[in-house]
């Protein structure tokens, strides 16, 4: 068995060898000063941050190194979240298995530094394993299987501090007698009549996902209604849901990517319209086919959708699909199409695999632990041409 996927992956990189010729040579970061890389977040269109085990780095581009930062994390502590609060300040999140999750804010100094800001900060009444947390405005969430916590963030001249809610997405919320298994959240903002909202997904592992509806008061989301993307009516219901990529939203109507669970290596997108808080109706659009189960959520970036696949043996596969979703809205009805890849980049084992888009049809993966490549979507841009 083991033989086979080995035998897969040379013939897989044998055929992405065309493509390597458009890479940058890779760039090594030094592994017992950085540590491990583990993921990465958009900070502005030319930097990045990337999260490593003991340092948070922040890259070019060019993946010219401009800092780096240090993560005043305990010894028992991991931490495997980065996102971006705003336009200066990024959060690094943690956890101990089965303890309360806590947050680490950095502000920037200037345009090519940051240094952190107040104290480590627990999130307050979760004194349990999350899935993972994040955050957008003043508006943070912890997800757990079971639930969903938004949480608010406060600031002041020095230091910041996180307030409870009442809001608390779990089945009593969602109008659901079993229990529920969420496996992650997806959020995009759109604007009505001069009011500004955010749309949140809610991926469940067997229903789909759910979608929730929040206004946008003073940086903080208050949702006001809820209903169920129900996807067995559409999908076979052996098919489990992973995470999703909200590719463009109105009130009315989404689209939106979804990674499955280990289902004949083909994830999906489809087109939803809200008709009322009880109906929510589905079209399949398109199909994303690939060599491995797909590992972690959609990423987007224009037309392009990037999925990152991998194997047992921790070997992954970024897929990039050239498709051209339209704006959502109520009239365009797309027929189902199974996409291929268009450009594919492999790597060797490794832990927590880093893969994003850089303006100008660039991607840059991590090969390895410590090592990034910025490569050209080769094909993508001939097929432009
Ligand atoms: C960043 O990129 C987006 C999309 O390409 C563009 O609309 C925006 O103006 C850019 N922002 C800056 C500060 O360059
Ligand atoms: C979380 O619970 C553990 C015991 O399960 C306890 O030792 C720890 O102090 C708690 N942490 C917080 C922040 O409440
Ligand atoms: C940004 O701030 C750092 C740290 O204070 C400093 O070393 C660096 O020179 C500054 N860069 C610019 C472009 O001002
Ligand atoms: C809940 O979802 C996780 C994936 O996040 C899955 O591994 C687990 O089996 C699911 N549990 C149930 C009871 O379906
Ligand atoms: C969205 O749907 C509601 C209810 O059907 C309707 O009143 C509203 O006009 C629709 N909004 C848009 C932007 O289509």
């Amino acid at each position: 068995m083991i033989l086979l996927y080995i035998l897969s992956f040379i013939v897989i990189l044998s055929k992405a060898q065309e493509s390597l010729a458009f890479c940058d040579e890779y760039i090594e970061f030094d592994l017992d000063y950085f540590g491990k890389f583990i993921s990465n977040a958009k900070l502005s269109n030319s930097t990045d941050a990337i999260l490593a085990e003991k340092r948070v780095l922040i890259i070019d581009q060019e993946l010219n190194l401009l800092s780096s930062v240090s993560i005043p994390k305990t010894q028992t502590h991991d931490c495997l979240w980065i996102f971006k609060q705003s336009s200066d300040v990024f959060f690094v999140g943690c956890q101990k298995n089965g303890e309360a999750p806590y947050l680490i804010a950095y502000k920037s100094i200037n345009e090519t530094h940051y240094s952190q800001f107040g104290n480590i900060v627990y999130f307050p009444n979760i004194n349990e394993t999350v899935i993972r947390v994040i955050g957008v405005q003043n508006t943070l969430f912890t997800i757990q299987s079971k639930k969903v916590t938004l949480f608010t963030l406060v600031w002041s001249a020095s230091d910041w501090s996180i307030k409870t809610t009442q809001n608390v997405f779990d089945k009593n919320y969602f109008a659901r007698t079993a229990e529920i298994n969420i496996t992650d959240l997806a959020f995009e903002p759109y604007s009505q009549d001069n009011l500004q909202y955010y749309k949140l997904i809610v991926v469940e592992f067997k229903l789909g996902a759910f979608w929730v509806d929040t206004l946008v008061k003073n940086n903080i989301l208050s949702p006001f209604r809820t209903g169920l993307i129900y996807m067995p009516n559409e999908f076979s219901s052996n098919v489990q849901y992973n995470s999703a990529v909200i590719h463009s939203t109105t009130q009315n109507a989404s689209y939106i990517s979804f990674t499955l669970f280990d289902n004949g290596y083909a994830d999906v997108s489809i087109k939803a319209v809200y008709v009322t808080t009880s109906t929510t109706t589905i079209t399949n659009n398109y199909n994303y086919k690939g060599p491995w189960a797909s590992w972690g959520p959609p990423i987007k970036f224009g037309n392009l959708q990037g999925i990152l696949r991998r194997n047992t043996l921790k070997q992954s596969i970024f897929n990039v699909y050239n498709i051209v979703i339209p704006v959502a809205q109520n009239e365009n009805t797309l027929t189902v199409t199974s996409y291929d890849p268009v450009d594919t980049f492999t790597s060797p084992p490794q832990d927590y695999p880093i893969y994003y888009f850089n303006p100008g049809y660039r991607v840059v993966h991590s090969i390895e632990n410590n090592k990034l490549q910025s490569c050209d979507l080769y094909n993508y841009k001939i097929q432009m041409e």
